[in-house]
């Protein structure tokens, strides 16, 4: 209920302890995912009401690949059954969807239902959510890198205008603004690759809560703590 002028504008978060909440219940690790995803609705919700305008959430990361062919496959799967089943409720939520990270490497069904999804949100504009999938913020930073030397090699762009603003443009996330706030879930005090190169001047919070235990109330309270901070940007204190 409290919108604050203060709060944070972009929130990104590493939702981490699905498999350790599944393994505490005695059940297997997609357990934690499908409760995991649940969640992902409910702070969704909460982002108007606290004027959060940017969540981008890290879904599946470039190093996720190592985890069991099950495992992976049924994350896979999973994204691909949220998609289909939340498209409709995204898009009368006003939740504009688009996803960061290769999709090169992913299957090319999920590619198609990732575009469908950023097509059909496209107009909506009261919640931005970003997903991370089959993302690393190192294999960003390349992969922009890679796409500038072509630039210059074929003579589009000279070599002295490649300064910091350029390369942002080539980042998966230039139609972003930087995070505010990182928020990483699970007792784990890493970002571990995530939006590296964005999150220079982020604020960062590490909360125990596993993610599937993350509520849009411990969201709001995180929030708020943010709005209460001054940010410096490495000048001195006003
Ligand atoms: C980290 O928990 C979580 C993931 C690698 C997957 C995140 C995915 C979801 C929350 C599911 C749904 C998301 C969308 C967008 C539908 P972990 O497995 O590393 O947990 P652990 O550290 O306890 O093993």
């Amino acid at each position: 209920m409290h919108q604050s002028p203060d709060g944070p504008r972009h929130v990104a978060i590493i939702m981490d302890g699905n498999g350790r909440w599944a393994t505490m219940r005695g059940r297997p690790r997609l357990f934690g995912h499908h409760a995991g995803a649940r969640r992902v609705k409910e702070i969704v919700r909460k982002c108007p009401e606290i004027g959060v305008k940017y969540l981008t959430i890290f879904a599946f990361s470039t190093e996720n690949w190592k985890r069991t062919q099950s495992e992976v496959a049924g994350l896979m799967k999973l994204f691909r059954r949220y998609i289909m089943r939340e498209s409709r409720d995204l898009l009368a939520e006003g939740v504009r969807v688009r996803f960061i990270g290769d999709r090169i490497q992913l299957d090319p069904k999920l590619v198609k239902l990732m575009d469908e999804l950023e097509l059909l949100t496209s107009d909506n504009d009261k919640v931005n959510l970003t997903i991370a999938l089959n993302y690393g913020g190192r294999d960003e930073v390349t992969r922009a890198t890679r796409r500038l030397a072509h630039e210059v090699a074929s003579g589009k762009l000279s070599p002295d205008d490649v300064d910091s603003e350029c390369l942002a443009r080539h980042l998966d996330t230039c139609f972003l603004p930087d995070p505010d706030l990182v928020i990483r879930t699970s007792g784990e005090a890493r970002i571990s690759n995530f939006l590296l190169w964005q999150s220079a001047y982020a604020e960062y919070e590490f909360v125990e809560t596993l993610w599937p235990d993350f509520t849009a109330a411990e969201f709001e309270r995180i929030s708020a703590r943010f709005g209460a901070r001054e940010r410096r940007f490495g000048a001195v204190p006003k």
